[in-house]
């Protein structure tokens, strides 16, 4: 199986917050996953830096544009890095092959007939880098900025997205998951049912850009470039390949609403235009309602995620995106909601539970693993269910479902330890084996738990392995009852995450 997946290209006017975090943090769950099954994988990220508003804060830093992007790009090549993501390619849209690519797809749709030129009078916000119309805005002003948006008078080349309406909808009903959650499918398909208006793919007067085959005075208007993003890097990713013929069937969308249309609409009508396939999926996320007031409180403004990641590791913080909202929805969240769950479910539920295991292994058993002398049918029937849900769960995209399913059989061996009573079996010497068999349970159920949590904890799962004697092979077929093979010298673990101390309260 082939698995393409991309995070949006995000702008370089400031620096990442914990929202783009959240999105690198989903998609890198998702890709290691499926190399966790052994699919073949390609997971892409990057910034978009032709924005006008990347233009003028290079101005006001009184900076040569190229000079700031060359900067700041490094900044953002660090989130990916530090959040122990693993992407394949980290594109920005100044690379050459980038602006070489994107000069032919234009071609392309100019060459099909596509391309009109006329005059473009109206309303253009540059926070949202995005032309408005009068009724979007609210006492004049754009609703997400709050700014009046800038009147613009110029002659620009618009692309006839009007001409793509039926298809889109024969497209939608067609394919029924083609955008996913649902209620977002609903959504894109009404906007597109409700008629849509040709857009301008281009912008006069404006050196920074990429400048239009056919008429050089115009630079591509930056979502025409940016999008085009997602086909550009498999031509020049690695060098001397084109991988569009194996990943581009593949590719899979993801991205918040914010730009839902952009996503769900433009792009397959451009694609289409310059006679690509439209992508596979798209899925498209919740907004994260940051309570900032609560972090500058709590731990000195740290929503930058790189500090936050100092404080709890990258492990905690790609768990917590998983949890912090059903993945999806849209939701509110805070650091407070970190620092819980690091405690209680990665501290308590799986930290003691491996110290435990270990530590009885270690006293009971001179730290050999006992051999399996049965089966646990039981415990066997909770490991195929969570496989086969989290298989299920993380097909659709479903990050905070299939860490449920995980934590389900961590809650249950927790509760094993409780009723079995370990400590007491051991005082008897007549249990010896009913002893055994509950260590190998346990070390086992760890040894799973551990391979199925890997995408969420990739510094933390073959710690658990470790520990346990294990071989560090996180493959999926693992994940599986009765795999966990003789180990000695098992000593008590170190804390897998240790107490840090909780956010100051307000006023403290
Ligand atoms: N440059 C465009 C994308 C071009 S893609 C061809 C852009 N950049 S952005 O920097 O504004 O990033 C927007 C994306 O960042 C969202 O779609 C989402 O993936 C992520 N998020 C930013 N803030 C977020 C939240 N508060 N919550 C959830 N996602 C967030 O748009």
């Amino acid at each position: 199986m082939t698995y393409y997946l991309t995070t949006p290209i995000y702008y370089v006017n400031g620096k990442p917050h914990i929202g783009h975090a959240y999105t690198t943090c989903a998609a890198d769950i998702l890709v290691r996953h499926r190399r966790q099954r052994g699919d073949a994988t390609f997971f892409l990220t990057g910034v978009d830096e032709h924005a006008t508003k990347v233009f003028r804060v290079a101005e006001e830093q009184g900076l040569p544009v190229q000079e700031y992007v060359d900067r700041i790009a490094e900044v953002w090549r660090e989130l990916p890095r530090r959040l122990n993501a693993q992407p394949d390619f980290f594109i920005r849209t100044s690379d050459d092959g980038h602006k070489r690519f994107v000069r032919d797809f234009l071609q392309r749709i100019y060459d099909n007939g596509d391309v009109y030129e006329d005059v473009y009078i109206g309303l253009y916000c540059v926070g949202c880098e995005e032309f408005k119309s009068e009724d979007e805005l609210v006492d004049g002003k754009c609703a997400i900025h709050g700014t009046v948006p800038e009147r613009i008078e110029e002659k620009n080349y618009f692309f006839r997205l009007s001409a793509y309406q039926e298809r889109l909808l024969e497209l939608y009903d067609a394919r029924p998951d083609f955008v996913l959650p649902q209620f977002r499918f609903n959504e894109a398909r009404a906007f597109i049912a409700g008629g849509l208006q040709d857009f301008s793919i281009s912008r006069a007067g404006q050196p920074w850009g990429i400048p239009l085959p056919w008429d050089e005075s115009q630079v591509a208007y930056v979502w025409a470039d940016a999008l085009i993003n997602y086909l550009s890097a498999l031509t020049y990713a690695r060098p001397g390949e084109d991988l569009r013929a194996t990943f581009w069937p593949e590719v899979r969308h993801l991205m918040a609403k914010d730009i839902l249309r952009f996503h769900c609409v433009y792009w397959p009508a451009m694609l289409l235009a310059a006679g690509y396939d439209v992508p596979k999926q798209i899925f498209v996320h919740g907004y994260l309602l940051l309570d900032d007031k609560k972090v500058s409180k709590s731990l000195g403004n740290v929503v930058d995620p790189l500090e936050l990641i100092d404080v709890y590791g990258a492990d905690a913080i790609r768990y917590w995106c998983a949890r912090a909202v059903s993945f999806g929805q849209d939701g509110s969240a805070s650091i407070d909601g970190i620092h819980e769950r690091y405690e209680r479910e990665l501290g308590n539920d799986l930290g003691n539970l491996l110290s435990r295991t270990t530590a009885m292994v270690a006293r009971y058993r001179d730290g050999r693993i006992p051999e399996r002398s049965g089966r646990n049918d039981e415990l066997a029937a909770a490991v195929d269910e969570m496989r086969s849900a989290v298989e299920r769960q993380l097909d659709v995209f479903d990050i905070t479902g299939a860490a449920d399913s995980i934590w389900q059989l961590v809650r249950w061996l927790n509760r094993y330890v409780t009723d079995r009573a370990p400590w007491e079996v051991a005082k008897d010497e007549a249990r010896a084996r009913e002893l055994d068999a509950i260590l190998y349970d346990l070390a086992d159920g760890l040894r799973v738990v551990s391979i199925a949590l890997a995408s969420y904890l990739p510094e933390t799962a073959p710690r658990i392995l470790e520990a346990l004697g294990q071989p560090v092979d996180l493959s999926w077929v693992n994940v599986d009852y009765g795999r966990l093979v003789a180990a000695d010298a098992v000593v008590g673990a170190a804390p897998l995450f240790p107490r840090v101390d909780a956010p100051t309260p307000a006023g403290a």
